[in-house]
């Protein structure tokens, strides 16, 4: 065994764990009831092993709907369903507790259809929604919503209980930390009396529960909010929370609202960034085991942690999302098979934040555990010959799971490697994480022995010479100098063929060409068509380091509004900090005349001339790379065959949506 420490087994309180592996609470979106689904999301990581999952945000009480589309449980009929998840989860031998939650102020009433409650009456920076402040009754009930939470999951068979709230700046972290509490009462001002809310609950939990009963609770080990708790604090919490003898782990997670991205760390993040919290706060206890959690994405990594003391558990939450065989590869010495969780935060939180359930943007099985299994992909029922055009993540994945499926593929790249548009997205040194989607499905299609044909751009005549029986395009699309609806019928823009102009793609290519990246050492001016999103703001963030000034315009009403929420804190921090760099939201290119640059407003329409760029790079609209493919449906129209067209060369979208749309195809293969 490769990972002893991670793979030994662990008590935590009266529950021993198989290894030290914990799949933490997240909110899915998958329903507000336990379903096929759910189950099924849950069963997946259990067969691999897990040694104990935390079902994610749950409400106990109708002040404190975090979505409309999450878990709650403020009244005994979840109990029936609670059963049918713990029964199903137990047959791995996997244990499974369930988070028992409340948001206080950070929510909104349209959501829950009732008014917030919190310790004082200021609204939380996100929501922006005036709480009511919590009287003595409101304590009670909320305190007494809590047992009876715990309560209905012990009847539903866990095998614990985790309170939430205690970090991440919701109802109980709102009690702890001076940046939310403002009362007067017993409940406020000093640190005792800041943590008596979190010590009733913690009480009255246990009396409900029963002393052998596994309850667990999260800290932040800093709110990085000012005002907010810091360590020291966060320790100090520690110690009296423990010190009630009624819990048996903590795991330490981190922020609040103020500071959300590190409630869900991106890429931009170090990696287990939160574990010398955990560990400081492990070395001031001794009677409740220590978890910690954020961005261990390696179980090398994870093994290192523990043997060196920093916590007696791991939590991992997106590694598994990413992989829900995360655990039996790192069990089985297979780690280089991992799908490591790249940090995106494109298809978990941004889905949530959307509303919706959640998903993954290299595993398009999350959410769909019920429909499919990677490791069980039902055979074809005739091995067809495939040809898959692009190696792109489109092309790539859907190689990979038609050769899965028992066909015989032959995948061709123009390039010399395969990767298409990840190769350049990781050119820029911020963004190389990326890079492990297209690693993971390289390492797929040497281990499948599917015929890969790099440095090959395929014509009509090749596809005639080998006539598959089916062909899948998956060519991506490019970058053009053409504008969107803004710019009129044509789209066209003066002056944007100037010779100081270059599209986003056509700079990334040349990035490693000092004679190319030279010119961009004056002003550069980086003009967002209405994306708003990485293809752009990836390259000021890159030239930040690099150019004189830089200017970024975008009719995007901030910049990155359509970037994963949790990714826009330590962005704009980014961008703000660095002098040269100057933000311009809510404009549009106008022209381009030679060194001079037209801006518009876009709600007065008034012009601003920027003098002396020197170089401007423009990410306009994306063009689909079809030609080939209608010349081919042309050429074979007299055919019953299977051309369809997958990624960026249907519509130019993103990583998420190619390779999911490679994913359904293949499965559609007969
Ligand atoms: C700068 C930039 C940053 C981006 N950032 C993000 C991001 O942060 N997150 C995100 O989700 N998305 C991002 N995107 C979008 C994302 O890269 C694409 O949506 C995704 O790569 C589409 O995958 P695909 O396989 O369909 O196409 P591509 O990645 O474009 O791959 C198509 C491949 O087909 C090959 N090809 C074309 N014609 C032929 C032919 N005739 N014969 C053989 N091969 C051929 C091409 O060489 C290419 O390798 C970004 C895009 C750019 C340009
Ligand atoms: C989509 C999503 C939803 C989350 N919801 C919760 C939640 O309901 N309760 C909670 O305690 N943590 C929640 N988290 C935080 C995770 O448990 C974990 O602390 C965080 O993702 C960092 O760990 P990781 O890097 O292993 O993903 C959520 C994370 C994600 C990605
Ligand atoms: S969407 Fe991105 S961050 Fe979320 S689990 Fe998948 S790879 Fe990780």
């Amino acid at each position: 065994m490769k990972f002893n420490m991670l793979f030994s087994p662990i008590k935590i309180g009266g529950v021993e764990l198989k290894n030290r592996i914990v799949w933490t609470g997240h909110g899915t979106g998958f329903g507000n009831v336990i379903n096929n689904n759910i189950i099924a999301y849950n069963v997946r990581r259990a067969r691999s092993g897990v040694g104990m999952i935390v079902v994610g945000y749950t409400s106990i009480h109708p002040t404190c709907r975090l979505l409309p589309n999450e878990l709650i449980c403020w009244d005994d009929s979840v109990i029936p369903e609670y059963k049918k998840l713990t029964s199903a989860i137990h047959k791995y031998d996997t244990k499974i507790v369930s988070q028992i939650s409340h948001i206080g102020r950070q929510g909104g009433s349209d959501y829950s259809g009732s008014h917030l409650l919190a310790p004082s009456s200021i609204s939380d920076i996100v929501y922006q929604e005036v709480p009511k402040e919590m009287e003595r009754e409101d304590i009670q009930e909320i305190v007494d919503s809590y047992g009876n939470a715990a309560r209905r999951v012990t009847e539903g068979d866990f095998d614990g209980v985790e309170i939430h709230s205690g970090y991440g700046g919701y109802l109980i972290a709102q009690f702890l930390s001076n940046y939310s509490n403002r009362r007067v009462d017993e409940y406020g001002g000093s640190l005792e009396n800041r943590v008596r809310f979190a010590v009733d609950v913690i009480n009255n939990v246990r009396k409900k529960v029963g002393n052998d009963y596994l309850v667990g609770m999260q800290l932040s080990g800093d709110e990085f909010t000012p005002g907010g708790i810091t360590i020291e604090e966060a320790i100090k919490i520690a110690k009296i929370v423990t010190d009630t003898n009624k819990l048996d782990y903590l795991i330490i997670k981190a922020g609040t609202y103020f500071s959300m991205n590190t409630i869900v760390p991106d890429f931009q993040h170090p990696v287990g960034m939160l574990v010398p919290f955990a560990s400081a706060i492990k070395a001031e206890i001794s009677n409740t085991r220590i978890g910690t959690v954020g961005r261990i994405n390696d179980p090398a990594y994870a093994e290192q942690v523990l043997k060196e003391g920093h916590a007696d558990f791991i939590g991992v939450c997106r590694p598994l999302i990413s992989d829900p065989d995360w655990v039996k590869k790192a069990r089985d010495g297979n780690s280089e098979d991992i799908r490591y969780c790249v940090g995106c935060n494109q298809g978990c939180e941004q889905y949530l934040f959307k509303v919706r359930g959640i998903s993954c943007t290299h595993n398009p099985e999350v959410g769909r555990e019920s429909e499919y299994d990677e490791e069980n992909v039902p055979r074809a029922a005739i091995k067809k010959r495939v040809m898959v055009i692009g190696g792109g993540p489109a092309g790539m994945k859907a190689a990979e799971m038609c050769a899965r499926r028992g066909h015989t593929v032959a995948l061709y790249e123009k390039e010399r490697e395969l990767g298409g548009n990840i190769n350049l997205i990781k050119k820029i040194p911020f963004r190389d994480e990326f890079g492990g989607i297209k690693r993971f499905l390289d390492n797929r299609l040497r281990k499948l022995d599917v015929d890969v044909n790099t440095g090959v751009d395929v014509d009509e005549k090749m596809i005639a010479g080998s006539d598959p029986d089916v062909i899948i395009f998956a060519t991506g699309a490019h970058s053009t100098r053409v504008g969107n609806r803004q710019y009129g019928a044509d789209g066209n823009i003066d002056g944007i063929n100037e010779k100081n102009v270059v599209t986003d793609t056509e700079f990334l290519r040349n990035l490693d060409k000092d004679d190319f990246t030279s010119r961009f050492r004056g002003n550069v001016m980086v003009v967002d068509g209405g994306e708003n999103h990485w293809r752009s703001i990836g390259t000021v963030v890159h030239l930040a380091e690099y150019s004189r000034e830089i200017t970024y315009v975008t009719p995007g009403p901030f910049v990155g509004h359509r970037l994963p929420p949790l990714s826009l804190p330590p962005l704009l921090q980014k961008l703000y900090n660095y002098s040269n760099i100057s933000l311009m939201p809510n404009y549009m290119l106008d022209c381009i005349k030679e060194n001079s640059v037209v801006v518009r407003q876009l709600f007065n329409n008034k012009e601003h001339i920027l003098e002396d760029i020197d170089m401007v790079i423009v990410s306009m609209d994306r063009k689909t790379n079809d030609s080939l493919y209608f010349r081919v449906k042309e050429m074979y129209k007299d055919q019953h065959k299977r051309i369809v067209r997958i990624g960026d060369c249907l519509a130019p979208r993103d990583t998420l949506k190619a390779i999911h749309d490679a994913y359904t195809v293949a499965m559609t293969i007969q």
